[in-house]
């Protein structure tokens, strides 16, 4: 019997996976480009971690989290996101010497959620975290990263920054206040998870799915008006920030965000086509994670961007190709010359793409579909005179070329190639 593979798992090969590293390439340079390190954690951390930082009543910690326990009846989770690890290495491991604590990563992440397009158990993040400032421009230059990194891979026209401000403790326990006031005469008509929400975690009812609950949300009291000066003062600065650096932007009054560790300024980036699964890039600030991780009260800002979706906006373009070039041997006995000459151009800095069976024509088909741009043609006369043929796929000529000139001419066969591409 076979065993299949885990539901909400992938395997990925070929241009897909050639996607996934362009992505993280761009996402490299974007960052580096703003001056934020590069940081591994562990893959899995005790659970505390996740459920201290991410809040006990969030969906991730309360439904979502593969949690084990080890020989040695330790509790451990598979991390579902990155902020809280690194959060907690931040205090472990006495990073906070490093200030600014600027870091960017890269990873797996697990969540046991239900598998559809954009949703998946293991899924794989690229993030930003910049701890230990207060001021909002931290909070402006990680949206400006983010920004760009869209920008770079060219979907910021497929997408829009939605932003909000959830403010500070004092602001949201006032809200909370005049929130669930509000909805107790409706309780009976919200949704089941929605009548969860409003005992343990009020604010996440503006996540609900349910029509007829939105429905009530029409006439709730707004967070924004329950915002404190402080609040208010820090949402204005990073608002009016957003419109000096001219990254547009649209506030929404019921973005929330779906874990527990955010304070002030939440934000996202999402596209409409993806369906429900439109987020992108999210993030925000946690100026109280740090300390429930048991270091002292330090800021933090950072956003997470799930590949999988930037993949699927991605996908109908053209990605570079792995290889450019094969060399086939007219005869199965040049088998070696021609890998001699694979070799050569190999050391000479070219892609070159082998393959050691089958004929001249079939070699030929290969070559095609591998989408290469040339073959370099290997029979007795050629290794007697060395010229060579090769052949250019694109124009569909062919031409002679000297051994010594076989350099020059590939360069400028494959440089013709891209422009006119
Ligand atoms: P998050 O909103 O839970 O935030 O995840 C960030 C991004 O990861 C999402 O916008 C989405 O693109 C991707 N993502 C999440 N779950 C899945 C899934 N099941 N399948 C595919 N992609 C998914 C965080 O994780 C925070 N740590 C972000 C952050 C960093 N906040 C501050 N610093």
């Amino acid at each position: 019997m076979k065993i299949s593979r885990a539901r909400g798992t992938q395997v990925l090969f070929g241009k897909e996976a050639l996607l996934f590293e362009h992505i993280e390439e761009v996402f490299k340079q974007t960052s580096q480009g703003f001056g934020f390190a590069p940081m591994a954690t562990p893959i899995f951390e005790s659970s505390a971690v996740f459920s201290r930082g991410l809040g006990e009543s969030s969906d991730i910690v309360s439904k979502e989290m593969y949690s084990f326990e080890d020989r040695n009846g330790e509790s451990f989770t598979l991390r579902p996101e990155g902020t809280a690890g690194i959060a907690r290495a931040f205090v472990t491991e006495g990073l906070s010497q490093h200030s600014p604590f600027k870091v960017y990563y890269q990873g797996p992440m697990f969540r046991y959620e239900r598998p559809q397009k954009g949703r998946y158990r293991q899924f794989h993040q690229l993030g930003v975290e910049n701890i230990g400032i207060t001021s909002h421009l931290s909070d402006l230059e990680v949206i400006a990263l983010g920004h760009e990194f869209l920008n770079r891979l060219g979907l910021m026209k497929n997408c829009e920054l939605q932003i909000n401000s959830i403010g500070d403790e004092e602001s949201r326990a006032a809200f909370r206040e005049k929130f669930v006031n509000f909805l107790a005469p409706f309780e009976s008509e919200l949704s089941e998870d929605s009548q969860k929400r409003l005992k343990q975690n009020p604010l996440r009812i503006f996540d609900s799915k349910s029509e007829s609950d939105q429905k009530i949300l029409e006439g709730a009291p707004k967070l924004e008006e329950s915002l404190n000066s402080e609040s208010k003062l820090f949402r204005d600065l990073i608002f009016e920030g957003l419109s000096q650096l001219g990254i547009p932007f649209h506030p929404v009054s019921g973005l929330v965000r779906g874990l527990d560790y955010y304070t002030h300024v939440v934000f996202e980036f999402v596209t409409k086509d993806l369906g429900a699964q439109g987020t992108v890039l999210a993030g925000g600030r946690y100026d109280h994670l740090v300390e429930q991780m048991g270091g002292p009260s330090t800021s933090g800002v950072g956003f997470a961007a799930g590949i999988e979706r930037l993949a699927l906006l991605l996908e109908d373009r053209a990605t570079q190709n792995l290889s450019d070039i094969m060399v086939i041997p007219i005869h199965g006995d040049l088998e070696m010359e021609a890998f001699k000459i694979t070799e050569k151009l190999r050391k000479l800095g070219f892609k070159v793409f082998s393959h050691f069976s089958g004929n001249m024509s079939k070699r030929m088909k290969k070559a095609h579909s591998q989408n290469l741009k040339a073959a370099v043609l290997v029979g007795p006369e050629e290794i007697e005179s060395q010229i060579f043929k090769v052949k250019d796929f694109r124009s569909g000529e062919q031409m002679d070329v000297a051994e010594k000139d076989l350099e020059k001419a590939l360069k400028t066969l494959l440089s013709d190639t891209n422009s006119k591409k």
